[in-house]
């Protein structure tokens, strides 16, 4: 599996070890900046790593600002985009299991590198559920066609 991942320069400090984390689970990561901690405007970032996903060229996709936001909303521009701006492990495992999220959106200013270790690692590993959610899913896809 191919993971996209970039950040802003508030989630900059957690980039590079969630990408170290990621191959250490042994995923391909496409490292889609920022190259430091620069002041960048996260929308750029974020629309860099969902138009990856969007088009194949990258299956996953992380991103990190100060709190996750920005950077969700953004990306749920995107068509084909199910970004979520999570915070914990379980919200991870939801966002799989029911909204089958192909992009995750961390704080790096708010939550702990290991925490968000976990909640990539969730996210990665966790599948889609299908059966009652999938019709949901697909009314959320439909959106896309607005
Ligand atoms: C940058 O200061 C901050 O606004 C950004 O990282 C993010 O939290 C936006 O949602």
């Amino acid at each position: 599996m191919r993971v996209a991942i970039a950040s802003d320069h508030a989630g900059f400090c957690q980039k590079d070890p969630v990408e170290d984390y990621v191959r250490g689970l042994g995923y391909e990561v496409i490292d889609m900046g920022p190259a430091d901690d620069s002041r960048v405007d996260y929308p750029d970032f974020a629309d860099k790593v969902a138009t990856a996903v969007a088009d194949g060229s990258a299956d996953r996709g992380i991103l990190i600002c100060g709190t996750g936001l920005g950077m969700a909303m953004t990306a749920d521009k995107v068509p084909g985009i199910r970004a979520a701006a999570v915070q914990t492990v379980d919200f991870a495992e939801l966002a799989r299991k029911h909204n089958d999220a192909n992009v995750i959106c961390l704080s790096g200013r708010f939550v702990d590198l290991a925490v968000n270790e976990g909640i990539a690692r969730t996210f990665l590993e966790t599948d889609f559920e299908g059966g009652r959610h999938a019709q949901r899913v697909a009314k959320i896809m439909k959106e896309d066609e607005r």
